[in-house]
């Protein structure tokens, strides 16, 4: 897996055993590791690329040889044979998301793009691969997002405790969980952005020298600029009631670029500017709830996971925001908050492989449920007819 924030490729080994209706599934190992020097940039620039075409098409290929690499070396960490596994579950990069649909004459199109060729990881590892699980889902008339909801099911809910799981990623996203729930119950829908936009400013205040605000520490040391902040939360996206889901379209290049121009122009400083976007933040996925979720339901605690989730400024301002609401992390309840998005795809391509979909209608607004994703086979496939 590698989200919005291409920051580099999450890795999981996990077991998944049927039981009675539901996977159960666990984490058997999992790491993360920063794509090499110069990948992200590649990735998040490529709208400006003067030879995107070839630059896609190659940089496809790559991804598809570090995601194989990762695959590989998680197995040589934990002394597995890849005769021991079933199958590769890969996201992919997305470089491209457009749920909203448009029209072309007869047809209503959405569409979305993850690189990261399936081919090369079935061919490095001889493993069955699934990939690319979101096209199906707007096939299907939803928005491809977010995924992970059923997955967050499987492994986070609970029989007394009505919980929220909010993923802390590029863009972030909300799961409801009620409890003793039913798959038809979960509610869940992206909030706004997560990390992409404070990923975004601070590589540009550091002169690229820095990638994110470690632990929130330059949030931390500045003071929120209201005005802006304002001026940011009149952004269309948290006006659209759920099913929405959104991306570097929305959150990304563009939306930085006018960040950075205002907070020129006003003579905003730094470290405010930081605070601000980090706060844009917290109200993104304080703001979800409070219209969606807390007029109808008594929520017992709110779980963060993601990259996001390790930056502290961030957890803590959302606990003084939700208070007096429990907000934890899934590290609190033994699950590392990197790991979760990585293990959500594993499923869903353990899903696929069962025959059972993995979308919900009522998180990406498709049509109907579908199981996801391309088969990609692997080595020693056997052949499905003779
Ligand atoms: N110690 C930390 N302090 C602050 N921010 C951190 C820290 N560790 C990770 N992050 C943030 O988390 C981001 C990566 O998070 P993550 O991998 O969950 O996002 P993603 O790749 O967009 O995932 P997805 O789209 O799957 O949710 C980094 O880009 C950074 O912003
Ligand atoms: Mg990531």
């Amino acid at each position: 897996m590698s989200g919005t924030s291409a920051d580099g490729v999450d890795a999981v080994l996990v077991e998944i055993t049927r039981e009675s209706d539901n996977p159960a599934v666990s984490l058997l190992c999992f790491e993360r590791r920063p794509y090499p020097p110069g990948i992200r940039g590649r990735i998040l620039r490529l709208p400006e690329h003067p030879n995107a075409l070839r630059e896609v098409c190659h940089l496809n290929v790559l991804l598809g040889e570090l995601f194989a690499q990762a695959a590989l070396d998680l197995l040589q960490t934990t002394g597995t044979s890849p005769t021991e596994v079933a199958l590769i579950g890969s996201h992919g990069q997305t470089i491209c998301h457009l749920p909203i649909p448009s029209t072309e004459g007869a047809f209503n199109l959405r569409s979305t793009l993850q690189i990261g060729e399936p081919c090369v990881i079935a061919e490095r590892t001889g493993l069955l691969t699934v990939a690319d699980f979101r096209p199906r889902d707007m096939a299907a008339g939803g928005e491809g997002a977010p995924l992970t909801p059923y997955p967050h099911y499987l492994l986070f809910r609970h029989p007394e405790r009505c919980r929220v799981i909010v993923n802390l990623g590029g863009i972030s996203n909300l799961t409801l969980l009620p409890p003793d729930t039913s798959v038809s119950e979960i509610v869940a829908f992206d909030a706004g952005p997560g990390n992409v936009l404070i990923d975004g400013v601070v590589r540009h205040l550091s002169g690229g020298t820095l990638e994110y605000d470690t632990d929130g520490a330059w949030a931390a040391s500045g003071n929120v600029n209201q005005a802006l902040l304002k001026r940011l939360l009149g952004h269309p996206f948290f006006r659209r009631s759920p099913p929405r889901s959104a991306g570097q379209e929305e959150f990304g290049p563009r939306m930085l670029e006018e960040i950075l121009v205002e907070a020129e122009q006003k003579g905003i400083s730094p470290a405010d500017l930081v605070a601000t976007i980090s706060t844009l933040s917290v109200e993104a996925v304080v703001g979800s709830l409070e219209t969606t979720i807390f007029p109808r339901h008594a929520v017992d605690e709110i779980l963060l996971c993601g990259g996001g989730a390790r930056n502290r400024w961030l957890s803590s301002a959302l606990g003084t925001r939700l208070a007096p609401r429990p907000v934890l992390t899934t590290d609190d309840i033994g699950f590392p908050v990197g790991a979760v998005e990585a293990t959500a795809f594993a499923i869903l391509a353990y899903l696929t492989l069962v025959g059972q979909p993995g979308n919900l209608v009522s998180a990406t607004g498709a049509r109907h449920a579908v199981p996801l994703g391309k088969i990609i086979p692997g080595r020693n496939f056997p052949g499905l007819i003779s």
